[in-house]
């Protein structure tokens, strides 16, 4: 385990290739029942370079007219997202130090292109619950800074099986995903990365 100078926590290899195996496994069902789409930007309707979904009483979705948000429903499908699997509650119950269960869980796919621009995780009406992310697959460049945009940054490469932990002081940090290092990973049966994120939301 390793505590970042902005109070990142980061685990690496929390998930040995067993459970990882079988955590895409479950992604696989939750994708086979909630699609991955591509979202787009508020206001431009510009498309993000991720794919996503959700599973969990609410998703976090994006689009031109309504902007960032949370809803119960996929926008594509219409239908409830599926519920979180247990091994993502059991590692929220774990990790999170929260009195109550996770919400949401964002599941984001990279392609070998794709990647992510420094943002803040601030469409929660609760800021108060850490947010717990996952990687599987191709690994990627992450960087986090703090808490004011175009600050000092610092990146490192996370792994399949890796576990950060974005809570207390750094909660509201800075962080995106640089870019993504094909065929590093052979968890996948093609090249990419998955991403998921627990989050409380009310
Ligand atoms: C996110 O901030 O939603 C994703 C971060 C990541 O892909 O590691
Ligand atoms: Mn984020």
């Amino acid at each position: 385990m390793q505590t970042l100078e902005n109070g990142t926590i980061w685990l690496p290899e929390f998930f040995d290739r067993k459970a990882q195996e079988n955590l895409v496994e479950i992604i696989r069902k939750t994708v086979a029942v909630a699609p991955l789409y591509t979202p787009k930007m508020p206001k431009t309707g510009k498309p993000m370079s991720v794919r996503i979904t959700n599973c969990g009483e609410l998703g976090w979705v994006t689009d031109k007219e309504n902007g960032y948000r949370y809803q119960s429903t996929h926008p594509v499908t219409g239908k409830q997202w599926p519920k979180i699997p247990d091994i993502l509650k059991t590692l929220w119950e774990e990790l999170s130090d929260y009195p109550a269960p996770a919400e949401a869980c964002l599941i984001n796919f990279y392609d070998e292109h794709a990647k992510m621009g420094m943002h803040q995780d601030r469409d929660e009406s609760n800021l108060n619950a850490p947010v717990i992310s996952v990687s599987l697959g191709d690994a990627c460049l992450f960087r986090i800074g703090g808490t004011t945009r175009g600050g000092k940054t610092t990146s490192f490469k996370l792994q399949s099986g890796d576990v950060v932990i974005l809570g207390g002081p750094a909660r509201m940090a800075f962080h995106g995903v640089d870019k993504i290092y094909p065929n590093t990973s052979t968890l996948l049966k093609k090249t990419g990365r998955i991403n998921l994120t627990l989050r409380r939301v009310t």
